[in-house]
């Protein structure tokens, strides 16, 4: 499995070569993922496929050392493992019909277990341990079978049979002159050039060649040509995308048309979270880990769990605390790595270590993890990177599903997180029978509904923009909070720190009466973040009060709240509403605002969002 970039291509007798086109998207494509790469060209011979695990430019090492022949229909892959990890094998291209056909793939095919199943029951051999090399196999039997040598059918036919999150292209050795695409909660764009014509996973892929581009809907499939391109959906029936004129130069492509990269991973949150929840329901219906190397009867005596972690990640393990101690009745210690090594924590064989780190390469979070297990604790890692150091030496793995994080301040990868974590509470209630299955399912379908959620907050965030500007001369800001909103409030203090350069502190919003409510002075901006009023009533009340409590004293209250609060409104210089939600849930939405308030404030005072001073995106010493 992978998310990543893939760059299609198909150029006519007076365009580009293929293999130059598919590189060129590649490297334009890199900062989606860059664990693999592969690339596969029809040529006089038939497919020809070269790939290499790392950076792209180990794959144009192994195209010194092994050339491709000139060929006009390519395709390419740049991946960010998903499941199976990145090596060679686990590369896309991935082959089938007996080397005849090359797919590539971005996403999660949810069924592939139970179509391997039924593939390897008819004879089909695998070699990789990716979904993509069973979507590739299915789409192979097809096109031999029921679709009559029809690449665009075959496509169309798989795509009936395939569930989950992606972008799929084949190209198949007896149809030379055409290349198949298909997406599914995963984008795709094609490109129309002169006599040749392009496929993307975004317009970078291509923008070195041709500007007109043709966005494709929501399970669509394009066939292109040298000089046509025809769009249908999976049943066949014509189907039409939407044309428009790429106007960003390629720096701004790679963004998706954003300014930094930190703004479009604020607005990848809504995908972020939809691709860690999917895939994790067993054909039982039970959740189930990436990577499990603990026996479950291990997991059902663990007696306490410890989350280490840094920073952001750190906050993600807050938030964890609130949800596994309320799912699973386990005690939840949250501890910063740095800090657990150097006390003498009680850990012991009972006790299961979670490791959360976005880079799985944390120096701080790597020792501590390692020290735990001397200490005779298993630990489970939740990571966004497949193959880095924890998850490897963990004994259990979660993912993220996030994709590449490229800015150094977090914000997708937090998100990602909190889901992520949400999950183990909710397998380990499971496996130790906390919760019944209606009582997961129902938590499930809540969590499904946060994406659209997300969105609906980052559609309505001019609001938070325009505050951001004026405050550009602010010295300093603090954030309150409560139960999760608490970690909450010290994230988005978090955020405005490394990014504004801005003095900014989170605080329990009961902690304010023992001392810092002496900082409140005429027009302190304070942040509060708000839980329903249709949960814990008294937890709502006591944060109205403490609202109340700093506007007595001046401060200029800024309030995160939920729709139809109304309450609020009578102490808030400012209210910013987010949806619905159940409270344990309510940080994958109060978060948003917050990030987005820091990276507009940051950019306004003329900062660079993707690197701030003094920092790095992987903390690798101690
Ligand atoms: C803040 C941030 C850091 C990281 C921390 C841990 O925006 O990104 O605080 O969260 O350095 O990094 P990982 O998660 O890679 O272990």
């Amino acid at each position: 499995m992978g998310r990543g970039g893939s760059a299609g291509t198909l150029a006519g007798p007076e365009g580009h070569g293929a293999l130059d086109v598919v590189l060129e998207g590649l490297r334009r494509l890199e900062y989606r993922g860059y664990d693999s790469a592969g690339v596969a060209v029809i040529t006089g011979n038939g497919i020809e496929s070269r790939k290499k695990s790392g950076k792209l430019t180990n794959l144009l090492d192994e195209l010194q050392a092994n050339p491709l022949p000139e060929s006009l229909t390519g395709i390419g892959h740049t991946r960010w493992a998903t499941h199976g990890g990145p090596t060679d094998r686990n590369a896309h291209p991935h082959l089938a019909d007996g080397g005849k056909l090359a797919v590539i793939h971005n996403g999660i095919i949810e069924n592939f277990a139970e179509l391997k199943r039924t593939l390897s029951a008819q004879g089909v051999e695998f070699v990789s341990e990716t979904d993509t090399e069973v979507a590739a196999a299915l789409i192979g039997e097809l096109f031999r079978g029921e679709a009559g040598g029809d690449l665009t059918r075959a496509m169309q036919l798989a795509c009936q049979r395939l569930e989950g999150a992606f972008t799929l292209l084949a190209i198949h050795r007896d149809q030379p002159d055409t290349v198949v695409a298909a997406r599914r909660n995963s984008p795709l764009v094609v490109g129309l050039g002169d006599g040749e014509n392009f496929l993307g996973s975004d317009v970078s892929g291509f923008i070195d060649f041709t500007r007109r581009a043709v966005e494709l809907g929501q399970d669509q499939i394009v066939t292109i040509t040298p000089d046509s391109f025809e769009v249908t959906d999976f049943n066949g029936k014509p189907a039409q995308g939407r044309e428009f004129q790429v106007d960003w130069d390629a720096a701004a492509a790679e963004k998706g048309g954003f300014a930094s990269f930190m703004e479009k991973e604020i607005n990848d949150q809504p995908e972020a979270v939809a691709q860690t929840l999917l895939g994790r329901a067993g054909l039982d219906g039970k959740l189930q880990l990436d990577e499990l190397r603990i026996d479950p009867s291990q997991l059902k005596a663990v007696d306490k769990i410890i989350v280490l972690a840094c920073g952001t990640s750190a906050y993600a393990g807050q938030v964890a605390k609130y949800a596994i101690e309320h799912w699973c009745r386990i005690p939840v210690e949250v501890e910063l790595s740095h800090e657990f090594r150097y006390r003498d924590p009680i850990v012991n064989a009972n006790t299961l270590v979670v490791a959360i780190s976005q880079s799985g390469e944390t120096m701080d979070t790597l020792m501590a993890a390692r020290y735990a297990q001397e200490q005779g604790a298993k630990v489970l890692a939740i990571c966004n990177t497949n193959g880095s150091t924890i998850p490897r030496e963990a004994d259990a793995v979660l993912y993220t599903h996030a994709g590449p994080e490229i800015a150094v301040a977090s914000t997708k990868a937090f998100l990602a997180q909190i889901t992520a974590a949400y999950l183990l509470g909710l397998y380990l209630g499971q496996l130790r029978g906390n919760l019944f299955t209606g009582q997961i399912r129902d938590i499930l379908a809540d969590l499904a509904k946060v994406p659209a959620k997300i969105q609906t907050v980052l559609d309505d965030s001019d609001q938070v923009k325009k505050l951001a500007r004026t405050m550009a001369d602010t010295r300093s800001v603090l954030f309150l909070g409560r139960h999760v909103g608490f970690p909450v409030a010290m994230e988005g203090a978090l955020k405005l720190k490394e990014l504004a350069y801005i003095h900014a502190e989170g605080f329990a919003a009961g902690e304010l009466k023992h001392g810092p409510i002496a900082l409140i002075e005429e027009g302190q901006p304070v942040f509060v973040i708000v839980p329903s009023p249709r949960g814990r009533n008294s937890l709502h009340a006591k944060v109205v009060s403490n609202i109340q409590e700093i506007r007595a004293r001046g401060a200029k209250t800024i309030v995160i709240a939920e729709e139809g609060d109304t309450a609020v409104q009578a102490y808030a210089e400012h209210v910013f509403y987010i949806p619905e939600t159940p409270t344990l849930l309510a940080p994958l939405l109060a978060t948003v605002p917050l990030q987005v308030f820091a990276c507009e404030l940051a950019t306004a005072k003329g900062y660079d969002v993707d690197q701030p001073r003094n920092l790095a995106k992987s903390v690798t010493v101690e």
